[in-house]
C-alpha cells in the first residue's frame, strides 16, 4: 500500500513531452500573461463584486479584494517554483506527483476538475446573465424558461449552453488560433475596465465609503471567500506548460505577471464601485459595474463596459475549459485516467476527445446548475488545491534540495506557510453546506482512485502511456 505514495521523477515527466504524445509548442511570457488575464478577469469582478459588497464586505469591498490577493500571490510564488521546475501539463496535479505522491496528486487532480468543471459553469452562467440584457436592451426578449436554471424558475440556461458550444469549437481547431482570439479579447477586457475607472472615478461620493465595514471583519473575511472566484486562473498558465517555447522563464513570468495586474485592477475598481453606489443597492443587480455607471447617469459607458464583459467572460471560458482538458490529458497519460482522455488528434493537435467531453458535462452543469452552488465549490476545489501546492514546495526543497529551480520561491517555509494559513482561513469562511459537498467529492475521488487508477497507473509498468 506504501505504493499510493510513489513518486514520479522529473526527468520522466519531461521525457514524456517529448513523445508521440506530446502538444504544439507555441506560447511565450506574452502570450502567457495574456493567457493568466484571459482566466482572471471575468464573473469575479463583473458579478461576484456587487454580491459581496452588498451582504458581507460593504465598502471595505478593497479590503477584500487585498486579503484575497494576498493569500493568492503567496500561492502564486508557490505555483511559479514549480512551474518553472515542472514545465509539464496539468499544473498542481503534475507538481504534487513528484513531490507528495500518486495518491496526493489524484486527491489534487480530482480538486482541479472540480475547480475547473465548476469555475466553467459558473462563468457561463454569468455570460448567460449578461448577453440577455443587452439582447433585452436591443429589444430581443429572451424567455426566463429558456434563460435561467430550473431552480430559478426556468427549464434550462439556454445562453449558457451555446455559449460554451462555441468555445469547445474553437479550442477543438487549435491552441495558437484561440491564443490569437483570447489576445484580442483580452485587450477588450481591460480596455472595458480602465474605462469603467476612468468614468467612475470623477463620480466617487466619499460618503457612500460610510460605514466601511457594516458586518465586521467577519463579513470582511466571508467577503473575500466569495470574491475569491475573481483572482482564480492565474494557475491556469501552468496548465499550458507543454505548449510553452521557453518555460523555465516564460511560466513564472505569466503567473506573477497577470496575478500583479488583475490585483491592481481589482483594487481600484472595487474602490471606485463602492464610492459610485450605496452598497446595499448592490443588492439590485446582477451587473454591479454596468449598473454603477448606469446609476450616475452615464448609460452608454454601462451599455460599453456590458459588452466588454461578456467578451471577458468569454475569454475566461476559453482559459478554462483549455485548462480542464490539459489536467485530464496529463492524468490519462499517468493512467490515472482512461486512455482516451490522453488522445491527441493528427491534424488538430489538440484532446480533441477530452475537450468535447469537458464541454458536453460542463453544458449539462451550466444549464440546470445554480451559480451559488458552483461558485462555492469552484472557491474550496482552488483553495485546497493551492494549499497542496504550497506544502508541495516545502516538501521537495527538503527532498531535493540541489535539483535546478529556474524561479525560487521566497523565504521558504515561510512563504509557502503564509498561503497555507490565508488559503485555510477563506476555506474556513465558507458556508458548511460547501464543505460538506466538497468532502462527498473526495470521498467520490478516493474511491475511483482505490477501485481504477492505482491499478491502471502507468507507475505499476514503470513506464508511463506516452513513452
Ligand atoms: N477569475 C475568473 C472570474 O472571475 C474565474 O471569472
Amino acid at each position: 500500500m506504501k505504493n499510493i505514495f510513489r513518486t514520479k521523477p522529473i526527468e520522466d515527466l519531461i521525457k514524456e513531452t517529448q513523445g508521440e504524445k506530446s502538444l504544439k509548442k507555441v506560447l511565450g511570457a506574452f502570450e502567457l500573461t495574456m493567457l493568466g488575464i484571459g482566466a482572471i478577469i471575468g464573473t469575479g469582478i463583473f458579478v461576484l463584486t456587487g454580491i459581496a459588497a452588498a451582504n458581507y464586505s460593504g465598502p471595505a469591498l478593497v479590503i477584500s479584494f487585498i486579503i484575497s490577493g494576498i493569500a493568492c500571490a503567496f500561492a502564486g510564488l508557490c505555483y511559479a517554483e514549480f512551474a518553472s521546475m515542472v514545465p509539464v501539463a496539468g499544473s498542481a496535479y503534475t507538481y504534487g506527483y513528484t513531490a507528495l505522491g500518486e495518491l496526493w496528486a489524484w486527491i489534487i487532480g480530482w480538486d482541479l476538475i472540480l475547480e475547473y468543471l465548476f469555475a466553467i459553469a459558473t462563468v457561463a452562467i454569468g455570460w448567460s446573465g449578461y448577453i440577455v440584457k443587452l439582447l433585452a436592451s436591443a429589444g430581443i426578449v429572451v424567455p426566463k424558461a429558456l434563460a435561467n436554471a430550473p431552480d430559478a424558475g426556468g427549464i434550462v440556461n439556454l445562453p449558457a449552453v451555446l455559449i460554451l458550444a462555441v468555445v469547445t469549437g474553437v479550442l477543438i481547431i487549435g491552441v495558437q488560433q484561440s491564443a490569437k482570439l483570447n489576445n484580442i479579447i483580452v485587450g477588450i477586457k481591460v480596455a472595458v475596465v480602465l474605462l469603467f475607472i476612468a468614468l467612475g472615478l470623477g463620480h466617487v461620493n466619499v460618503a457612500n465609503w460610510s460605514p466601511f465595514m457594516p458586518y465586521g471583519w467577519s463579513g470582511v473575511l466571508s467577503g473575500a471567500s466569495v470574491i475569491f472566484f475573481a483572482y482564480i486562473g492565474f494557475d491556469a498558465v501552468s496548465t499550458a506548460a507543454e505548449e510553452v517555447k521557453n518555460p523555465q522563464k516564460d511560466l513564472p513570468r505569466g503567473i506573477i505577471g497577470s496575478l500583479i495586474v488583475c490585483t491592481i485592477l481589482y483594487i481600484v475598481v472595487s474602490a471606485v464601485l463602492t464610492g459610485m453606489v450605496p452598497y446595499l443597492k448592490f443588492k439590485e443587480t446582477a451587473a454591479p459595474v454596468a449598473f454603477a455607471l448606469e446609476q450616475v447617469g452615464i448609460t452608454w459607458g454601462s451599455a460599453l463596459v456590458s459588452v466588454g464583459a461578456v467578451c471577458g467572460l468569454t475569454s475566461v471560458l476559453i482559459v478554462m475549459l483549455f485548462g480542464q482538458t490539459r489536467v485530464f490529458f496529463a492524468m490519462s497519460r499517468d493512467g490515472l485516467l482512461p486512455k482516451v482522455f490522453g488522445d491527441v488528434h493528427p491534424k488538430f493537435q489538440t484532446p480533441v476527445k477530452s475537450t468535447l467531453l469537458v464541454g458536453i458535462i460542463s453544458m449539462v452543469v451550466a444549464g440546470f446548475t445554480p451559480i451559488g452552488v458552483v461558485a462555492e465549490l469552484t472557491n474550496i476545489g482552488t483553495l485546497t488545491a493551492f494549499i497542496i501546492v504550497s506544502a508541495a514546495v516545502i516538501v521537495l526543497r527538503k527532498h531535493e534540495p540541489n535539483r535546478k529551480r529556474a524561479f525560487k520561491c521566497p523565504l521558504v517555509p515561510i512563504v509557502p506557510g503564509l498561503s497555507i494559513a490565508f488559503c485555510a482561513l477563506l476555506i474556513f469562511k465558507l458556508p458548511v453546506i460547501t464543505q460538506v459537498r466538497f468532502l462527498v467529492w473526495l470521498v467520490i475521488g478516493l474511491v475511483i482512485y482505490f477501485v481504477y487508477s492505482y491499478k491502471h497507473s502507468a507507475m505499476n509498468s514503470g513506464k508511463s502511456n506516452a513513452a
